[in-house]
């Protein structure tokens, strides 16, 4: 499910910026036509709306999977204000540990979770952008048209800035992507993310 996303990702922002292009929302911004998927802006919408299949149906699926088997629940939760600022304590001492990818530390949880839930909204307001009489009362909360497309264009934003960062963390750390491609080691019910994610000082 992780790799259908990340094709479906990469048609939504390509074609995306495709149709931006075509009437932009930042004068100052346009996308240069070797980034950008579609010949035409109508183009660039058909791709949108095949993408938009792949990428809300294998959503769903993952959802509705990580919510029913409790994967989230174990993995995800719980998250402390104090675990994410060690963790973020111990990354600015390069003393994370790697040795156990089953384990998330507290930023990780956050941004993962973060990730989904602006999932949800580029969902939600991309379908008010297509059908927005079907979807008048959704769309009625943002105000006007214009507002649910600077929405849906700044959680593009979120998603391509967070892709940067998590693309970078996994070369750094080799290890998860093949965790990734392999399907990686069994999960621990008993493990603490605070514990399993911080390298212990090391005593003199
Ligand atoms: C259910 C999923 C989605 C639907 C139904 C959808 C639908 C749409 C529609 C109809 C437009 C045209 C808006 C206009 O007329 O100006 C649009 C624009 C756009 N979409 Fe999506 N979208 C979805 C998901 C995504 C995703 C996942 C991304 C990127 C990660 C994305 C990125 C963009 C961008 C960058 C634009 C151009 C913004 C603008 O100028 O209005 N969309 N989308």
């Amino acid at each position: 499910m992780h790799w259908i996303n990340a094709v479906a990702i990469f048609i939504m922002i390509g074609s995306g910026w495709k149709i931006y292009n075509d009437d932009v929302i930042f004068g100052f911004l346009h996308f240069p036509d070797a980034v950008v998927i579609g010949k035409w802006a109508q183009y660039g919408l058909q791709w949108h709306f095949f993408g938009m299949w792949i990428f809300v149906l294998n959503g769903l699926v993952y959802l509705g999977y990580g919510i029913a088997t409790g994967r989230f629940r174990q993995k995800l939760l719980p998250i402390s204000a104090r675990d994410v600022l060690v963790t973020v304590g111990a990354a600015l001492r390069f003393r994370l540990r790697h040795d156990d990818l089953t384990v998330y530390n507290a930023v990780q949880k956050v941004l993962y979770l973060g990730v989904m839930l602006v999932g949800v909204v580029i969902a939600t307001t991309g379908l008010c952008l297509w059908k927005p009489v079907q979807f008048s009362e959704v769309a009625d909360l943002f105000g006007s048209f214009q507002t649910i497309r600077l929405v849906h264009f700044l959680c593009m934003a979120a998603i391509v800035a967070f892709i940067l960062v998590h693309v970078t963390l996994a070369l750094l750390v080799p290890q998860s992507l093949v965790a990734m491609l392999t399907g990686g080691p069994l999960l621990d019910p008993g493990k603490s993310a605070a514990a399993a994610a911080v390298e212990p000082e090391a005593t003199p």
